[in-house]
């Protein structure tokens, strides 16, 4: 048994995120805390809300709401939505915690002790008609690595380059498109990054077993251009945490907090304590999951996220940690995703395209949006999102494969046999081939799963599902049934057995409909079926079962042409 710390990119407050989002950080991860679980190991699955920022302070004052409120409404609404979707975090805490906010102070004293904190009297763009400074995001403009002209003054959206809004080529606010923008002078922190290049370079390095996707982003910004800059981490807002050094002020710093980014991953780590608080715990149970000198140095770190977050966590977070000189844990493996278009274009928050997360569920549960998702997942390039291909997806591998499956030899063993697991016959060679099969199979899906390769572990537990149906198809237990009943009953015996496989296999995918699975055949013994030879013979004779409720149903062209059309334009 292994402790593994799973995180997910924390989702930003403002608004509830569509499936792109989801399947890029959230899902995955759930998929992949779920299967460690299931295989033993004892898991520690975090994630957050990202509240701080200026999307967080415009977001609340288009809602009319002072920013704490709105925060704490959005955070329990995404909240909500993540239990809707069966994502089985151990805690969603929040970025405006005490906890980060002490933490985060914390470890900007740290780097300032180690001599990483340079104070700089900078310019910074001030948009006279909106009689603020304007925050990076905040300027649009063109990017002088690509020449995307939507570019934000943080990060280009085209190229995933890092920005500083005086990069910007014809720059604008986008709170209000003046741009009648001037530059004045204020002091801020900057993180000496560079100082620690070769040191992240060794890091990322040692990394030989990593996606490329991951360590080809992390290169590119290590060696590109002029290398790794020192980032501002400090911004004239209201909202955010407050800069101090450790518990003291900060002379000079007065009225200013931390940039979003600089607070953002240090709630991975103050998400641990606020879990720690929330079950009353010691310092000591979260301290063994982030600190190598009280435990931590035998736990297995992963992190999910889209790829324009890779920057982010494969140097200025590693940067923040490293350049504390303190014992914490850093991450061991990351997993990142491209992007998942929607429909022949993107999923875009700001336009409401596509399908949100409430949305989907008022649509159809949990399972049919996760199974799709994951079975699509953006992992070796991006991927796309149609309503044919989700009715295709569903009505196929849940309905007709596994949904077909659990109901017919349910209904059949309870019509023919009473509702108790049949004793009559032995398995034979078609049994024996079976199981073979499926032992060989099973551990061809967790070594997927153990490595993350997410579409290629629901393509491999797809073919295990199909196996079974050719199994019934070939046995054909309906036949025999009026000939040799006692093969009838052996048949119908590893049947009844393999659906309660199913469930233990199927459950990081499609964790409610594999649990119906389960509480139908009258069982919780979720033990991996590592030896599938006992795992087939597991539910004795006489044991008794029931029919579940129909486990998915089908999804009609007019539904389909319905959702099609509400779902193309603009979010009401
Ligand atoms: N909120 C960011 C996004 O959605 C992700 C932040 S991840 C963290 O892109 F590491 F900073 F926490
Ligand atoms: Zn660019």
């Amino acid at each position: 048994m292994a402790r593994i710390l799973i995180t997910s990119a924390i989702p930003y407050i403002n608004g509830i995120k569509h499936l792109g989002n989801l399947v890029g950080s959230q899902l995955p991860a759930d998929l992949y805390a779920r299967f460690c679980r299931a295989q033993g190991h004892e898991v520690m699955f975090i994630c957050a809300t990202d509240e701080h920022g200026t999307p967080a302070e415009l977001a609340a004052a288009k809602a009319g709401k002072p920013v704490e409120d709105y925060c704490a409404e959005m955070h329990q609404v995404q909240k909500d939505l993540a239990a809707g979707f069966r994502l089985s975090f151990d805690h969603f805490g929040r970025s405006s915690s005490q906890r980060n906010h002490k933490l985060t102070q914390h470890f900007a004293g740290k780097l300032a002790e180690n001599g990483l904190i340079e104070e700089v009297s900078e310019k910074q763009v001030f948009s006279i008609d909106d009689n603020r400074f304007l925050p990076d995001r905040y300027i649009t403009g063109t990017c002088p690595n690509c020449g995307y002209t939507a570019a934000r003054g943080d990060q280009c959206e085209n190229c995933t380059k890092q920005l500083d809004p005086t990069d910007l080529i014809d720059a604008r606010s986008s709170i209000s498109g003046s741009k009648n923008l001037e530059v004045r002078e204020t002091k801020h922190l900057y993180l000496k990054q560079r100082a620690l290049r070769d040191r992240l370079e060794a890091w990322i390095d040692s990394k030989t077993d990593w996606p490329i996707l991951t360590t080809s982003i992390a290169k590119k910004w290590l060696n590109d251009g002029d290398g790794l800059q020192d980032r501002g981490i400090t911004r004239d807002l209201h909202w955010g945490v407050p800069v101090k050094k450790g518990d003291a002020d900060w002379p000079g710093m007065e009225g200013k907090v931390f940039y979003v980014w600089f607070d953002a991953p240090i709630e991975y780590i103050a998400c641990t304590a606020e879990w720690a608080d929330a079950h009353a715990k010691p310092e000591s149970a979260w301290e063994r999951w982030w600190r190598t000198d009280k435990g931590a140095s035998d736990v297995r770190y992963v992190q999910f996220m889209g790829k324009d977050n890779v920057p982010f966590h494969t140097l200025s977070f590693p940067a923040t940690i490293m350049g504390s000189g303190e014992p914490w844990k850093l991450v061991d493996y990351i997993k990142s995703f491209n992007y998942l278009n929607y429909d022949g274009g993107q999923f875009s928050t700001s336009q409401g395209r596509g399908v949100f997360m409430d949305q989907a569920l008022s649509i159809l549960p949990a399972d049919y949006w996760r199974w799709w998702l994951l079975s699509h997942a953006p992992e070796s390039s991006d991927s796309e999102f149609t309503w044919e291909n989700f009715q295709v997806s569903v009505n196929k591998d849940l309905a007709d494969v596994l949904g077909n499956l659990v109901s017919r030899v349910t209904k059949f063993a309870t019509s023919k046999f009473g509702a108790t697991i049949p004793p009559g016959g032995e398995f034979g060679p078609m049994e024996a081939a079976l199981i073979a099969d499926l032992g060989s199979r099973i551990s061809a899906y967790a070594d997927l799963m153990h490595a993350m390769e997410v579409r290629k572990a629901a393509a491999e537990l797809r073919a295990i599902w199909v196996i079974g149906n050719e199994y019934l198809q070939a046995s054909a237990p309906w036949t025999v049934v009026k000939t040799d009943p006692n093969r009838a009953e052996a048949i119908v015996r590893l049947a009844l057995n393999l659906i309660r496989v199913y469930a233990i296999l199927s459950r990081p995918f499609i964790p409610t409909a594999a649990e119906a699975m389960m509480s139908a055949l009258n069982s919780d013994d979720w033990t991996w079926p590592d030896d599938i030879s006992v795992a087939m013979r597991k539910l004795p004779e006489g044991h008794a079962f029931s029919v579940p409720e129909n486990l998915f149903r089908k999804i009609t062209d007019e539904e389909r042409l319905d959702w099609q059309t509400r779902f193309s334009g603009v979010r009401t």
